[in-house]
């Protein structure tokens, strides 16, 4: 008898409760979601510095910068391949000096080749044994031993040594470099790069103007595969220090759908979230192309974030931080905006030379550019619209889902 009272309200009672856990769970996802909402700005936030082309302002002064490419002996060609076109598309007008870097010592025919293609201001590094390694706190052996792993898991690049020493070294060290010691500013160039546009002013100039600290060009989703604790522990971090989350920290998560407190649960088994569940979107931005502030990077926050990931084994252990350009073709992925109408100054300009005729499309911004053969594009990707952008409420429906 007593069974049977205990039983029986429990076979149609659950309903009554599990409706309002189910509408609490609910109310409490969309509280929770509503606080990733960032605000569309009312303009785009990061217009180009200029439409169309300028004619060169070379008397205006030089910012403190330097053109820095990490290369081989054996990508000679496709190194001088980048500078003829970035000397032919920017350079020849402004003359910034060009830091070549190598953890190998330098092939007498590359240093002639390059200095001469540089127009002679080229220098020539070689990247001190003790920044290009593991961290410190590492036993190599094991590192070794996880890269072979990383390498037969078939992870794009992590089976080799030098690509991981890269990675450690692009993120913390090469700032601290002797060589670049003396600049602020780097442009990051990379082998086999075709610069199709011209850039006839100095983005430098106009960065510091506007107070810029970092440049770049293509963002897109990352490979989760290489990186499954990166974002795990960059937020453990900026807790650890007290970092509130700004409109880009938000605009770079996706805010869980799943009620307190199952996703913190989750969060155990889900790699790309934070410790509360909640996860990043992938999108980063590629590294291969960047102008940058190097003064940021040596910054104490910096520098601490570094050595938190390095002491993690973030660049050794896993795949790092990749620069993706190894991850697909330079010529799949590119950036060729349309000309700018009425503004490619093909007429009787002194430094830019008199050209008869360059394609123009309305709304294009670029100074004659060529694509060759390749639409132009200016990206239109989701993940670049979001950096600049941050609004979460214009997510296409596919991300919703994740
Ligand atoms: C390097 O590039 C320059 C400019 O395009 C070219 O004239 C030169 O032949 C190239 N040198 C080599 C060794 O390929
Ligand atoms: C590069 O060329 C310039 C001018 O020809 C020369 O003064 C300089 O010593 C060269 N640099 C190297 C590293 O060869």
């Amino acid at each position: 008898m007593m069974l049977r009272r205990l039983i029986r309200p429990a076979r149609r009672l659950p309903w009554v409760y599990i409706l309002p856990v189910l509408g609490l769970c609910f109310i409490e996802v969309l509280i929770h979601r509503s606080q990733y909402n960032v605000p569309r700005p009312a303009h785009e936030l990061d217009e180009p510095f200029f439409k169309g082309c300028q004619e060169p302002d070379v008397n205006h002064p030089r910012e403190n910068a330097v053109m820095v490419m990490l290369a081989r002996n054996s990508e000679r060609d496709a190194a001088n391949r980048t500078i003829a076109s970035i000397e032919n598309a920017f350079n020849k007008w402004f003359k910034y000096p060009y830091v070549f870097m190598n953890d190998e010592p330098w092939d007498a025919k590359f240093i002639e080749t390059l200095n001469k293609t540089a127009g002679g201001r080229a220098t020539f590094e070689v990247i001190p044994k003790e920044q290009w390694t593991f961290p410190p706190s590492m036993d190599a052996k094991a590192a070794k031993q996880s890269m072979k792993e990383q390498g037969q898991r078939g992870l794009p690049h992590a089976g080799s040594e030098g690509y991981h020493h890269m990675c450690r070294f692009y993120s913390g060290k090469f700032y601290q470099l002797e060589a670049l010691k003396k600049y602020k500013w780097y442009w990051r160039l990379e082998p086999d790069v075709d610069f199709t546009c011209a850039i006839t002013y100095d983005p430098f100039v106009h960065m510091a103007k506007n107070n810029k600290k970092y440049g770049f060009t293509i963002a897109l989703w990352e490979v989760g595969t290489t990186c499954p604790s990166l974002f795990r522990d960059i937020a453990n971090w900026k807790e650890l220090h007290n970092i509130p989350s700004n409109n880009l920290w938000k605009a770079a998560v996706q805010a869980s759908w799943v009620p307190y407190p199952f996703r913190q649960m989750l969060a155990y088994f889900m790699p790309h979230t934070d410790r509360f569940g909640d996860m990043w979107s992938l999108c980063h931005y590629w590294s291969n192309f960047e102008i940058a502030d190097m003064d940021f990077f040596r910054s104490k926050g910096y520098q601490d974030l570094f050595e938190y990931l390095d002491s993690k084994g973030a660049f050794t252990l896993r795949g790092g931080v990749t620069p993706p350009s190894m991850l697909w073709p330079h010529d799949l992925l590119y950036q060729c905006p349309a000309n700018a109408p009425d503004l490619q100054l093909t007429e009787a300009e002194v430094l830019l030379g008199n050209k008869p005729y360059w394609p123009e499309k309305p709304g294009g911004v670029g100074c004659r550019c060529r694509c060759d053969g390749d639409m132009p594009r200016n990206h239109p990707g989701y993940c670049l619209n979001k950096l600049k952008q941050p609004n979460t409420r214009a997510r296409p429906w596919l991300t919703w889902l994740l």
